[in-house]
């Protein structure tokens, strides 16, 4: 198994490309299985994730082909799909394949909008929270499809197509909202989607959806209204870039100082996070070319944080922000509001000298003036990249097991940041 291995004391600088959004890119392309014309995706990341979900969506009967390099392109640059799904073979998405990656149990709107019929794998337990989809299945229930949970499978079926409804979600789900989209997008009549995710990849989705003929209007908002279509066409679109992968790599340069500019990020997908980070004493510019951090001051100073849905500040940029807390002037408090279970990294980051404490969904982070490296295991996507950008700070060395955690959401990430002077290199095997 991979491992990744660094020296740290290394300020960064220098310029990063910031890649397309992985939490866009998975729904875009479970969104081709809505219609029977060519879905072009570009600027799409070489992510784990996204390599699996192609095998997902083949067994269903997708052909995908990725575009060849193009002239001028870099090494950096996203890649082209161009997805086919106008031959569904099979409307049943298996456990052995669903388990692996929880996102893949959305292709279950699709399939019963389109197809009339969907049996999906429950995807199981997952490291961060108990994660249920009933609210998807809610949301499925109110636009008509017959519902039978059978041996560990969601069947979803509607002989005569979904017809349009309301949706109110009691909390807002991300993946309920995506997957309420998308069912609705076909569904005979209208639906009104309420307390919906307002997050930036929804829009993004919304944007494709309505690209291929979809009627959706409100992305963005709570409030969410679908006029069902008959049939969906073909599209080329292009996919946002990641918040999170941008708000990963501002709080490494807060870390370490230094000065990086992300390529291509957009401020504005991510304001409550790059808010926190001024707080804490860090530069942000936005510019022409993406957004420059810049982190010379006099250390870190404090914050007190709770994650919340967009745009508040974001749970999947939490364990980065606590790694960056450990080395702070003082106390800060951060609470986790969206995952019950997402405190993975915090036994990790102690063993590089943190001092934290948790107390319920609340954890108190003491700053100390130097983390020493260690050999420490990745848990999950995010916990794995805090314990890096504390590794970077580190005195010494830290060896991260594990990796494979990484790779489902971070685009040559050792690579990225040995450009900009860290001393990281992956050990194979
Ligand atoms: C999406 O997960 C993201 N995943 C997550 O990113 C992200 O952390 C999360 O949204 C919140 O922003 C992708 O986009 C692929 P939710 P999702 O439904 O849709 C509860 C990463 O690191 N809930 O918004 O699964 C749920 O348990 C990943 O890239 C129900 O109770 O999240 C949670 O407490 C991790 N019933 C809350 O709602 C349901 O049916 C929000 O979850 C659905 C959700």
């Amino acid at each position: 198994m991979d491992r990744i291995r660094i020296t740290g004391g290394q300020r960064l600088n220098g310029s990063i490309p910031i890649s397309g959004a992985k939490n866009a890119t998975l729904p875009l392309m479970i969104a081709s299985l809505l219609t029977d014309q060519i879905l072009i995706l570009d600027n799409v990341p070489r992510l784990a994730d996204v390599g699996l979900l192609q095998r997902i969506l083949g067994n269903h009967g997708v052909d995908i082909m990725v575009g060849g390099k193009r002239t001028g392109e870099t090494q950096y640059d996203g890649q082209t799909l161009h997805i086919s799904a106008a031959n569904i073979v099979d409307t049943t998405a298996p456990y052995e394949l669903v388990s692996r990656m929880r996102a893949s149990f959305w292709v279950i709107a699709p399939l019963v909008a389109r197809m009339g019929e969907a049996r999906v794998s429950m995807p199981g337990g997952c490291a961060i929270g108990t994660r249920p989809v009933d609210l998807l299945i809610m949301a499925l229930d109110n636009l008509g499809a017959e519902i039978e949970i059978d041996r560990g499978y969601v069947v979803a079926r509607a002989r005569n197509g979904l017809r349009g409804g309301n949706i109110r979600f009691p909390k807002v789900t991300v993946g309920g909202t995506h997957t309420a989209m998308m069912a609705a997008s076909l569904a005979r009549g209208g639906t009104v989607i309420e307390n919906a995710a307002r997050e930036p990849e929804i829009v993004d989705v919304a944007d494709c959806l309505n690209k291929i003929g979809a009627s959706i209007s409100g992305a963005g908002t709570a409030r969410i209204v679908v006029e069902g279509v008959p049939k969906l066409n073909g599209a080329r679109h292009r996919v946002l870039p990641d918040r999170i992968e941008t708000g990963t790599y501002a709080m490494a340069v807060a870390m370490t100082g230094g000065e990086l500019l992300l390529e291509n990020a957009r401020p504005e997908l991510l304001q409550a996070a790059f808010d926190v980070l001024v707080q804490a004493g860090v530069e942000v510019t936005a510019t022409n070319a993406g957004v420059r951090v810049a982190c010379n001051g006099a250390g870190i100073t404090p914050v007190e944080v709770s994650t919340s849905p967009f745009p508040g500040f974001p749970t999947d940029l939490q364990a980065q922000l606590m790694a960056l807390m450990t080395r702070a002037k003082g106390t800060s408090h951060i609470t986790e509001t969206i995952f019950e279970n997402r405190f993975m990294h915090v036994q990790e980051l102690v063993r590089l000298g943190a001092r934290i404490h948790l107390a319920g969904e609340c954890a108190t982070i003491e700053g100390v003036e130097t983390l020493k490296g260690a050999p420490v295991m990745a848990t999950d996507l995010r916990a794995s990249v805090s314990l890096v950008i504390a590794a970077l700070a580190a005195e010494g060395e830290t060896v991260v097991n594990r990796v494979y955690h990484l790779d489902r959401g971070f685009e040559r990430l050792e690579d990225k940041l040995a450009a900009c002077g860290a001393a990281i290199e992956r050990l194979s095997g």
